[in-house]
C-alpha cells in the first residue's frame, strides 16, 4: 500500500523546482502547435491546502516560498499560482494537474494517473472536467496501454514518482525506452531525488546510456533544508533531441 502523500510537501522546494520546468515546457510549444496529448503517471491531488495539519506539519512550503517568489511575476508557473489562489483562496497551491491544465490549449487532452485512493478521489474533486480523464491506476502500466493511435500522437508526459519502491530507479531507462518506442512524439520531464545514498545514480547513468543527447538537471537544496534529499533532479527528454549535439544541463 502506498503512504507517500504530497499533501506534506506541497510548495516546497522540489514543486518550486519541478513545477517551474513544467510550466516553462507547457508554454514552449509553438503558437501553432497541433493538440497536445497531456499525462501524468503520478498525479497527486491537484490542489493543496498550504494551511492543512499536514503541510503545517513539515512546513516545507516556507522554504519554497522565496524561491517563487524570486521568479518574474510573469512566469507561466508563478500565473498559476496566483489563477488558484484567485479562484481557491491565498492558502491554496496548484499541484502539476492544475498548472497543466491551466497553461494547456482548449483543444489539448489530459489523461492523468494516481494509485492512491484517497489522492484519486481528491484529484477528481479538484479536476471535474470532461476533459480529463483520470484512472486509479498504476502511471507506468498505464502509459504502455494506451491505444496504438493515441500512442503516436504529439504529447508531453511529466513523470513524478513518489519512489516508494526501490526497483523504480533501476526500472525507469528501461521503462522509457519501451514507451519511446511506442510513443516517439512524446515529450517527458522527470523528476528524481538527489540522495545522499546515491541511490538515484544508476538510474541517471541508465538515461543518459540510453538517451545520450538529453539533458538533466539537478539543483542542490541549502543544508538547512530540512528535507533528506540532498537536492531535486529533472531529466528532460524531447523527441527533436536525438537531433541536437551533446549532453547539456536544462537552462
Ligand atoms: C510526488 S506525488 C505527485 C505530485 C504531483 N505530480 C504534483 O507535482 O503535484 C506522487 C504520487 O504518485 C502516486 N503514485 C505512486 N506510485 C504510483 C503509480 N505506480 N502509479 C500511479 N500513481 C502512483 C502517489 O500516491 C502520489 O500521490
Amino acid at each position: 500500500m502506498l503512504s507517500y502523500q504530497h499533501s506534506y510537501h506541497a510548495g516546497n522546494l522540489v514543486d518550486a523546482h519541478k513545477h517551474a520546468r513544467l510550466a516553462e515546457m507547457l508554454v514552449a510549444r509553438p503558437a501553432d502547435a497541433p493538440t497536445l496529448a497531456y499525462y501524468e503517471t503520478h498525479a497527486g491531488r491537484g490542489l493543496y491546502d498550504l494551511s492543512s495539519k499536514e503541510a503545517k506539519k513539515t512546513g516545507e512550503a516556507k522554504m519554497g516560498a522565496p524561491v517563487i517568489a524570486a521568479l518574474p511575476k510573469s512566469h507561466p508557473y508563478r500565473q498559476c499560482i496566483a489563477q488558484t489562489q484567485k479562484r481557491y483562496g491565498p492558502r491554496f497551491y496548484p499541484g502539476s494537474p492544475l498548472i497543466a491544465q491551466h497553461l494547456l490549449h482548449r483543444q489539448d487532452t489530459i489523461q492523468l494517473f494516481e494509485l492512491h485512493p484517497q489522492e484519486h478521489a481528491a484529484l477528481r474533486t479538484a479536476m471535474p472536467h470532461d476533459r480529463v480523464q483520470i484512472e486509479k491506476a498504476d502511471g507506468y502500466a498505464g502509459m504502455l496501454s494506451l491505444p496504438t493511435e493515441q500512442a503516436a500522437r504529439n504529447g508531453l508526459l511529466l513523470i513524478d514518482p513518489s519512489y516508494e519502491l526501490k526497483n523504480e530507479y533501476a526500472d525507469m531507462a528501461p521503462w522509457l525506452q519501451q514507451l519511446l518506442r511506442r510513443s516517439p512524439n512524446l515529450s517527458v520531464l522527470l523528476w528524481y531525488p538527489i540522495l545522499k545514498s546515491g541511490l538515484h545514480e544508476p538510474m541517471r547513468k541508465a538515461l543518459m546510456q540510453a538517451f545520450p543527447t538529453s539533458p538533466y538537471e539537478e539543483v542542490p537544496f541549502p543544508a538547512d533544508s530540512g528535507l533528506r534529499m540532498l537536492g531535486s533532479g529533472l531529466w528532460q527528454y524531447t523527441p527533436l533531441s536525438s537531433l541536437e549535439s551533446p549532453q547539456q544541463a536544462l537552462t
